[in-house]
């Protein structure tokens, strides 16, 4: 049987009578990384608001691990589990890059230890935000000032940061937008890197990366899913083809 981390069940949002996620049903796999991609206005990012709990759905049902969480609230979901980078785990700008990592490793654990008052456990949460810096490369910039860092390692602090609260399924939100081939190729090895254990459901418009490290995908168009599977099945797929033609720039030509 497959084992399926987080389902919608028709899910639905209209806003002032235009359906801009209309009777979605996606399944996500425990393990994989799983992309969002569609054209432009396809509803991605609505979809993506419904799920992180930052928009109420008009119809239907979402549910993690098996239990309904359609009614949640953000932080409800989040101590389930579920944790959407860069909205949830803002990077503090005028703190350091490991204390950025450090609130984030304090808000995990809680405040009902009182940890903060051993030194040993000060001691052993520098260990474990050196380690989360290690995993997303960061370790050289421990100590700069998170504002500092160039654009490509600000991503990479706000996904450590998000890390740090270990999430079960992590919710990404176009994590390449914006960068230039160098920290697109060094962030889609990081978030392959950090799927290792955990399950990744993204929004992504680069389709080099999702060719490269997604497992599967879903294809939105006008509010609904168009195709589902592989790159290779979808991006063979003549309804997929043509919505990206019809799309402007983007297109699914010179992607393998
Ligand atoms: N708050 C809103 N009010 C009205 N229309 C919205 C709102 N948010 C999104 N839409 C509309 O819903 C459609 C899908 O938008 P969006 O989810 O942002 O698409 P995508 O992220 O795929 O580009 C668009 O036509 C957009 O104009
Ligand atoms: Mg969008």
């Amino acid at each position: 049987m497959v084992d399926v981390i987080l389902e919608t069940r028709n899910l639905t949002r209209h806003f002032n009578g235009f359906t801009a996620v209309n009777d979605v049903s996606v399944k996500v796999r425990r393990g994989h990384i799983h992309a969002l991609i569609g054209p432009n206005g396809a509803g991605k990012t609505t979809f993506f608001n419904l799920l992180s709990k930052f928009l109420t759905p008009s119809a239907g049902a979402i549910v993690f691990k098996g239990r309904d969480i359609t009614d949640a609230t953000p932080a409800q979901i989040a101590r389930q589990g579920v944790i959407r980078s860069f909205q949830i785990s803002a990077v503090f700008p005028h703190l350091s890059v490991l204390d950025n990592v450090r609130i984030g490793l304090q808000r995990k654990l809680g405040t009902s230890f009182h940890f903060w008052r051993s030194e040993r456990s000060i001691a052993c949460l520098n260990d474990r935000a050196m380690d989360l810096l290690a995993s997303v490369n960061l370790v050289a910039f421990a100590h700069d000032i998170a504002a500092d860092l160039p654009y490509g390692r600000k991503r990479a602090l706000e996904i450590a940061t998000t890390l740090a609260m270990d999430p079960e399924l992590m919710l990404l939100d176009e994590p390449t937008q914006g960068m230039g081939h160098e920290d697109v190729d060094r962030i889609a090895e990081l978030v392959k890197k950090i799927s290792a254990d955990r399950t990744i459901l993204m929004v992504e418009h680069n389709l080099t990366v999702v060719a490269g490290i997604c497992d599967r995908i879903s294809v939105l168009q006008r509010g609904s899913v168009l195709a589902e599977g592989t790159y290779a099945e979808v991006s063979a797929d003549e309804r997929v083809i043509e919505a990206y033609m019809g799309s402007g720039p983007q297109t699914l030509a010179g992607v393998h």
